[in-house]
């Protein structure tokens, strides 16, 4: 009898075992927290192309264009690469120079509220901005890329589609733009459900049987994670980040006496660029998204703080951390393991301190971060670009945006009536362009009925031109 009794208490906890340790209520609401996935991702009201497929078309295009850099051949696949997980596997970023930083994979980017490690940005398009103009990283600028649209019609006749005029200013605008197109089209990158997110669905409806085919390691892992670890602490939410910025005792030495600001550099930035939402370009009239960035307050415990990542398909986005510097996700645990929480100069950061795990939980742990990756891992694979050609414009429209801009000419030209119209188009003949582009009506007259204008009645109408052209 006792012989069987003990027999029954040993299957039981070879059962429990195998199945993983339970949780208590508060461990399973953290776990709850961390879903469900995918969530409902909103459009970006500071992005008036955000949801529209022709400008998700055009980014996609503009992704995978070398062209658009000055050197002809680093493009935002260079560092983003579709094959490993839209990041390098550097350790810091190498375009036309070394970048100091990791390359972050581009993944539930809507689910971020600053960009880049240091939150230099308050947009994706602000985001998408910064490595056009880096000098690293595709070293472009505005006038250069009114020059790649004018080499090709095609990106240009999508461009003049979603904007609703040519690529022809090289300004602030044509940027904002591009950078647009650029955020609308990696939006559309969302990773997909993953073995914790069926786990997690199954402990929200107790579906006991479906939890059972979580491997017992990762329920180890993940009892540490919304355990003793604290890591949900910081890694929260559906996107595991809660999108702020900490210290976690990686050395921000980017080289011997060079130091890394990382968020006390990131808010300067934000705050000073012309790109933020407090700006001009922000689509949202409210300024509600702005509130952030308004808000936000230097300090000087920001220095060395950088973003939480989010940790969804981390375990194929190594090497880790802003610098690269953890090769592998034991190396990062290790490191969390061993921290020394009295180096951590963040004011008040209490939540870090040293774990001291044993090597089996380090190992639980890792098989914890693992099941956070979705069936495509690292081949994140970019759809395929239509090879359909754009659909072709008036050729004087073409003709105007490759030949020469004329925008502010243009842009007026529709509204005018008739004949208001034709004096523009005959200033543009005489004052602005050589004439032969620009055909007047006199110049398409027979020889015939220009002969028979007499030399006075020209000359009249040479002066009411120069007129009309003052006031164009
Ligand atoms: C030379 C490599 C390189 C190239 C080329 C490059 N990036 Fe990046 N990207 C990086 C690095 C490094 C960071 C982190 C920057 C930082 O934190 O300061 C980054 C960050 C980003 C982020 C912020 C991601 C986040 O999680 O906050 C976005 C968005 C982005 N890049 C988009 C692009 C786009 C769009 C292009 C092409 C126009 C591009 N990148 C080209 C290396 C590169
Ligand atoms: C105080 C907030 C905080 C806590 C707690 C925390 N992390 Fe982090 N985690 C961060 C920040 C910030 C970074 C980026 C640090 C950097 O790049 O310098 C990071 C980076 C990481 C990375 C690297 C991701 C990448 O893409 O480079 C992993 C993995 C990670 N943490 C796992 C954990 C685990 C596991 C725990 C618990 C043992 C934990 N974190 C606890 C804030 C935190």
């Amino acid at each position: 009898m006792t012989l069987r009794v003990a027999a029954l208490a040993l299957l039981m906890v070879g059962a429990a075992a195998a199945r993983g340790p339970e949780f208590t209520a508060e461990e399973r609401a953290r776990i709850l927290a961390h879903g469900p996935w995918p969530p409902p991702i909103a459009g970006d009201a500071s992005n008036r192309v955000s949801g529209n497929p022709d400008a998700i078309d055009l980014g996609r295009r503009l992704f995978s264009d070398s062209a658009l850099s000055r050197s002809g051949y680093i493009g935002c696949v260079t560092c983003h690469q579709p094959d490993r997980a839209l990041t390098d596997l550097r350790p810091r970023a190498h375009g036309i120079a070394d970048v100091d930083r990791n390359t972050p994979t581009l993944a539930n980017l809507r689910l971020q509220r600053w960009y880049g490690w240091a939150g230099a940005s308050d947009s994706l398009w602000m985001a998408s901005i910064r490595p056009l103009l880096d000098v690293r990283e595709l070293d472009t600028d505005a006038a250069w890329i009114v020059r790649r649209f004018a080499l090709n019609d095609d990106l240009a006749c999508r461009y003049r589609k979603v904007f609703g005029r040519a690529p022809d200013h090289a300004d602030d605008e044509l940027l904002v733009n591009v950078g647009k197109a650029l955020a609308a089209f990696q939006e559309t990158l969302v990773t997909g459900r993953t073995p914790f997110d069926d786990f997690r669905d199954a402990l929200a409806r107790n579906d006991v049987t479906a939890m059972q085919r979580y491997p017992a390691a990762a329920r180890r892992g993940l009892a540490l994670f919304v355990g003793r670890g604290n890591c949900f602490v910081c890694h929260t939410g559906p996107n595991f980040s809660n999108g702020e910025f900490h210290d976690t005792g990686i050395s921000s030495f980017v080289a011997p006496g060079q130091v890394d600001p990382g968020r006390h550099e990131g808010i300067r930035i934000v705050q000073s660029s012309r790109f933020n939402l407090l700006g001009r370009f922000n689509d949202d009239a409210t300024r509600a998204n702005a509130t952030a960035t308004r808000h936000v307050v230097l300090e000087h415990r920001h220095w060395g703080e950088f973003r939480t990542p989010s940790l969804r398909n981390v375990a194929v986005t190594p090497p880790y951390m802003h610098n690269g510097s953890q090769a592998t996700l034991h190396d990062v645990v290790r490191h969390y393991s061993q921290i020394d929480s009295e180096r951590l100069h963040a004011d008040g950061e209490r939540i870090l301190r040293r774990l001291k795990l044993a090597d089996a939980e380090i190992d639980d742990l890792v098989a914890f971060l693992h099941t956070l990756t979705d069936a495509e891992g690292e081949r994140r694979l970019l759809p395929p670009i239509d090879p359909k050609p754009c659909r072709r414009q008036r050729t004087d429209e073409r003709r105007s945006r490759v030949r020469g801009p004329h925008p502010n000419v243009r842009a007026r030209r529709d509204s005018r009536p008739a004949r208001r119209r034709r004096t523009v188009r005959a200033c543009i003949a005489s004052c602005c362009l050589p004439s032969r582009r620009w055909p007047s009506r006199v110049a398409r007259r027979s020889p015939d009925r220009r002969r028979r204008r007499s030399a006075s009645t020209r000359s009249t109408r040479t002066a009411s031109r120069s007129v009309a052209c003052a006031a164009v």
